[in-house]
């Protein structure tokens, strides 16, 4: 009997026994043994094929999936996606709804809490969020202390590493006030920090925050304000950074959310937990990709170079930056609703001549065999780049733009691992490929340059 499902999983040799309705039944060639496997929400549970033993001190059979290509992790209720379908919901809302009626503090009080907030709940969320914006002076003079043009994501990183360090309470992960104070800090305070990466790689002064202003008014504030004595944010800039934050806010279980996930399961703090997270999400693979577009684009230069550039792709030179996601195999909603705020935002900004580049090589791109087959399509940050260049920031700040919203999606799932009974740390088997044991060798008889086998 499985101690957590209650299913029997067991050899089943006798044809009379009824089967389990949802159910897998597999024989093992090499005992010619046959089990019964309960199969619950399309999965079965990899410690069911432990059973499956050729002698009673073999460990019993593991699955070996490589980058989690078909393993569900955990079971969450924050994100729904379908890959195939280009299906984005958040709490059961779809991407498209949100982006268009909530803030972007609406939509990260509802991936916390599970539901959208009243007024009188958004209007307290708002304020306490507004109360934890500012930072220990000291945390000014650790960011002073990074080079005049270290990268933002490493500064950022460091920072939010460095905030464990003034919060000792936050280890207290399981008493669920000190958990909720620290998530509302860590939402406050990522904009002060980002914008203070920002300004530090300028050489500029660092500004205090304006808790009047909305959460995407307030960065803007903190990025661009100089000598005026109030900062006023464009309001359609405003919206659309609103609009980028809703979009970035979680994403299931990608790269990042599983290194918050698994960070989080040894029990360390939030905010070494966020910064393993922030690490993730800088490759190149993941978040950075919005950093390399900015970087392809002005690689090829102009429009009627794209066709020289994909030839160049196609020969496996390279990949194309921002096209291609492990889940969406049809297109990524979040690219379609960010191609309109780019429209909204050039009417403000004037159009960045990069996006005339980036619609031709999507133009060629679908319609070309190779991309069609391996079905590769405009992720998030195809476009996502083009509108944080045209708003004024430079391309090593454009990860530093995801991770600020993506911190609400990252705590919503570090609480929602918390509160699950089923984990534990994660601790993934492996299939051991080196040597047998062997005896050492002393050092004036080891060979030079090659491997020493003994046995
Ligand atoms: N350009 C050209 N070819 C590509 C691209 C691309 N952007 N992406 C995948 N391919 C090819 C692969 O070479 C492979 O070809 P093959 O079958 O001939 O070997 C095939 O498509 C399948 O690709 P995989 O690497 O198996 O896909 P995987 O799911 O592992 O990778 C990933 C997904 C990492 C996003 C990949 O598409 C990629 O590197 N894209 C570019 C980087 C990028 O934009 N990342 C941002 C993703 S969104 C986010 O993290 C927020």
């Amino acid at each position: 009997m499985h101690p957590e499902t209650g299913y029997l999983a067991h050899t089943a040799p006798a044809s009379d026994k009824p089967l389990p309705e949802e159910s897998l039944t597999v024989t093992d060639n090499r005992t010619g043994k046959t089990y019964t496997i309960p199969v619950s929400d399309g999965t079965i549970r990899a410690t069911d094929l432990r059973q499956i033993k050729t002698a009673p001190d073999d460990f019993g059979l593991m699955s070996y999936d490589p980058a989690f290509l078909n393993t569900a992790s955990c079971r969450s209720a924050i994100t729904y996606l379908d890959g195939d379908k280009g299906i984005l919901r958040y709490r059961g809302y779809p991407i498209e709804q949100l982006a268009e009626r909530c803030s972007f503090l609406e939509v990260a009080y509802l991936l916390l809490n599970g539901e959208l907030p009243t007024e009188s709940e958004l209007d307290d969320w708002v304020r306490q969020v507004s109360a934890h914006t500012m930072i220990h002076e000291n945390i000014k003079k650790f960011m002073d202390g990074f080079h005049y043009d270290a990268h933002p994501m490493g500064m950022l990183i460091s920072a939010v590493a460095a905030l464990s360090t003034y919060y000792r309470e936050a280890r207290n992960i399981h008493e669920p006030h000190i958990r909720k104070l620290q998530i509302t800090r860590l939402i406050g305070k990522m904009p002060t920090l980002a914008a203070h990466s920002y300004r530090h790689s300028l050489g500029l002064p660092y500004v205090y925050p304006d808790n009047e202003l909305s959460y995407t008014k307030n960065f803007m504030h903190m990025l661009w304000k100089k000598t005026e004595p109030k900062y006023s944010a464009n309001p359609v800039l405003a919206r659309a950074l609103d609009i980028l934050f809703i979009l970035h806010a979680d994403h299931e279980q990608n790269c990042s959310t599983n290194t918050m996930r698994a960070v989080g399961s040894s029990q360390a703090d939030p905010y070494a937990t966020t910064a393993a997270a922030i690490a993730a999400l800088s490759g190149p693979l993941h978040g950075g990709a919005n950093e390399e577009v900015l970087r392809m684009l002005d690689e090829i230069g102009s429009k009627d170079r794209v066709p020289a550039y994909i030839a160049q792709i196609k020969a496996g030179h390279g990949k194309l930056m921002g096209f291609g996601h492990r889940v969406y195999k049809n297109y990524d909603p979040r690219a379609r609703i960010i191609k309109r705020v780019a429209e909204e935002v050039f009417q403000v900004t004037g159009r960045n001549p990069k996006l005339d580049i980036a619609l031709e090589l999507e133009r060629i791109a679908l319609e070309d065999e190779f991309f069609i087959r391996r079905k590769l399509y405009p992720n998030v940050d195809f476009y996502s780049g083009i509108i944080y260049q045209a708003m004024g920031f430079s391309p090593d700040m454009f990860t530093v733009l995801f991770a600020i919203p993506r911190t609400a999606g990252w705590l919503a799932q570090w609480q929602e691992m918390l509160e699950d009974g089923e984990q534990k740390i994660a601790r993934p088997r492996q299939i051991y490929t080196g040597h047998e044991k062997r005896d050492f060798v002393r050092i004036e008889e080891r060979a030079p340059g090659r491997m020493v086998r003994v046995g």
